[in-house]
């Protein structure tokens, strides 16, 4: 597949965005969680007004091939990235990638000395291969129930 279109998000794509996520928690992260980890992780059941203002304030990057969204991600002032969810049947493709790579130019853009976030076991071998580095495993409570995942740190200058 040729690299997809990175966009910004546009408004209006908040619940959109939240079927992908939900769409890749299901359909992705079921290698590396249990049933009960993923629903705690993506419920069925979410509050909109929530989801929507933090997808707003996250202003993610968007990819998008033949009108359909195949994932997305952020990268915030401090170099945090909140969320990336590519959808399941865009996987091992290099969507996941792109918007990495996305991330990346629009960070060294902006000045951001050093990029972080906390990521899962399924994408961590992704951001590895992208020059993060692990700083510490830790084991997160989600909605009542433990996660595994990892701080990850990638330093741009
Ligand atoms: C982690 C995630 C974002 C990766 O997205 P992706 O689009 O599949 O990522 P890529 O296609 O760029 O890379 C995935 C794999 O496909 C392979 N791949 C990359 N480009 C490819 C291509 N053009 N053709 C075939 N395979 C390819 C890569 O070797 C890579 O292998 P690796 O995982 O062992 O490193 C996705 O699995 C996901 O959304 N997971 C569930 C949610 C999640 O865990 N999100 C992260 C929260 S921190």
């Amino acid at each position: 597949m040729p690299p997809p279109c990175i966009r910004p998000f546009r408004a209006g794509e908040e619940l959109t965005l939240r079927e992908v996520f939900y769409a890749s928690v299901h359909g992705l992260a079921c290698r590396n969680y249990s049933a009960e980890q993923l629903a705690a992780w993506a419920p069925v059941e979410y509050d909109r007004e929530k989801w929507s203002a933090r997808i707003r304030q996250n202003q993610p990057f968007v990819a998008e091939e033949h009108g359909q969204i195949l994932g997305f991600a952020d990268v915030q002032p401090d170099g945090y990235i909140d969320q990336l969810f590519v959808a399941p049947q865009a996987a091992g493709q290099g969507v996941g990638s792109a918007l990495l790579q996305a991330i990346e130019a629009r960070a060294r853009e902006q000045g951001i000395a050093r990029l972080h976030s906390q990521v899962s076991l399924t994408a961590q071998s992704l951001f590895l291969r992208h020059g993060f580095e692990i700083e510490a495993e830790q084991t997160v409570i989600v909605t009542d129930v433990e996660l595994r995942n990892a701080r990850m740190f990638k330093r741009l200058r």
